[in-house]
């Protein structure tokens, strides 16, 4: 049997986790999946055809023609395509179908970096590493008024805030697969934490459970 590592990587949005993902799959050579883009797939599809996001038949359709080497970040990376997102994500069958798709492509070699929402207590509970990255909402808040401020954009702290709270509460509520970290998931709050930091603490961990393997 080929043995793939798997890096699950989950916590609310805004938490750093994409950026921190995409360093670690650089660094240790893996895979890398945003599986929100998944979910932001199937929403912009049914916004795409004007359907309404309760359409659950529509939605797994649409699930079902996610092709995980087609995600357009740029198009998917909308703010209204996130919280439509978010929407989607509650319904059990269409989180069935893209999960099984995230589960193949962690089971492809040399394994993957995946982060999301449910990566290390639903999609691949077995992985070798969980991290929980989480921030205050606060400080999500100030980080999101700082991007859009950098690229000339204008917008407020208190509905940016009034946002991310929102969609705290729908992605930890939900029935299925509520976002909350794994019974061995690795906490890091970046709440006071640059991405470097976060990345250097990332490392350290990993790099323990690796070494301990090796002496195994
Ligand atoms: O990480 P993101 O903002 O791209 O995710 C968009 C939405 O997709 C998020 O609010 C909830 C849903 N999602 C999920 O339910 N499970 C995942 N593994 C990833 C995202």
């Amino acid at each position: 049997m080929t043995h793939t590592f798997t890096i699950a990587i989950d916590g609310p949005a805004g938490a750093g986790k994409g950026t921190l993902a995409r360093r670690l799959a650089d660094h240790y050579r893996l895979n890398l999946l945003d599986t929100g883009l998944t979910y932001r797939a199937v929403a912009y599809a049914l916004i795409q055809h004007a359907l309404p996001l309760d359409n659950v038949s529509a939605a797994e359709t649409a699930a079902r023609q996610v092709d995980l080497a087609k995600l357009d970040r740029t198009v998917l990376s909308a703010h209204a395509v996130g919280e439509a997102a978010s929407k989607v994500a509650v319904y059990p069958t269409v989180r069935r179908i893209l999960v099984e798709k995230q589960r193949d492509f962690a089971k492809t070699p040399p394994g993957a970096v995946l982060d999301g929402r449910d990566i290390g207590t639903v999609v691949c509970p077995d992985a070798d590493i969980k991290l929980y990255v989480t921030a205050s909402a606060e400080v999500r808040a100030r980080r999101r008024l700082n991007e859009i401020e950098s690229i000339g954009g204008n917008a407020n702290f208190a509905e940016i805030l009034a946002d991310i709270q929102r969609r705290d509460e729908r992605d930890m509520g939900r029935a299925d697969s509520p976002l909350k970290p794994a019974a061995d998931a690795h906490l890091l709050d970046t709440s006071e934490m640059a991405i470097e930091a976060a990345f250097l603490a990332a490392m350290a961990i990993i790099d323990d459970v690796l070494a301990k393997r090796d002496k195994a």
